[in-house]
């Protein structure tokens, strides 16, 4: 992915996840700028033949303490623009943000999805796996009140 794809139906094709809310292109360039800098985020496009991106995800890489200093890859945001759906667009995406994983040297990859969506990444070579968990956070502040780690 590069800074031109957020002008090329990006913030479109992400609107198919339902929760994009008001994000302006300048915001969107912003915290594009912030994913580009930290090696951890690895975002991956899918782009039509007319240049407009139509699919779109993100592998974020984990460094771990056991597994002998591992690296876990989690897929995340994966999405098809509306009216694209079905032609393989999802798949592609998935599998290369499985590669990039492979390549980084990550011993696995892993994500949650809804669970009609189990078959869909079943044909993509994942296996169900333990149960996603998750607790809703206030947002914090603009303030930036941090709390020490
Ligand atoms: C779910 C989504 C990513 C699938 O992308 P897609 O481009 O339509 O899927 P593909 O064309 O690559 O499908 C690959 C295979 O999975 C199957 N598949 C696609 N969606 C499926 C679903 N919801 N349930 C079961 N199988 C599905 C396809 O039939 C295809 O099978 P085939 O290879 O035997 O023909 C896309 O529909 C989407 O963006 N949905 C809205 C956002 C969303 O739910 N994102 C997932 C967050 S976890």
């Amino acid at each position: 992915m590069t800074a031109a794809d957020l002008k090329n139906g990006f913030l479109e094709t992400l609107a198919n996840l339902g929760d994009v809310g008001g994000l302006a292109p300048a915001e969107a360039r912003g915290l594009f700028k912030a994913m580009k800098s930290n090696h951890v985020y690895h975002p991956f496009v899918a782009v039509a033949d007319d240049g407009q991106i139509i699919g779109a995800t993100t592998l974020l890489v984990e460094q771990k303490f056991i597994h002998s200093g591992g690296l876990v890859g989690h897929i995340e945001d994966v999405v098809v623009r509306k009216g694209h759906e079905g032609r393989g667009v999802g798949g592609s995406v998935v599998k290369a943000a499985v590669d990039k994983g492979r390549e980084i040297g990550c011993y696995k990859v892993i994500l949650d999805c809804r669970p009609e969506l189990v078959d869909f990444y079943k044909k993509l070579g994942f296996r169900e796996h333990e149960v996603g968990m998750r607790i809703d956070l206030a947002r914090p502040s603009p303030s930036g009140a941090r709390t020490r780690r």
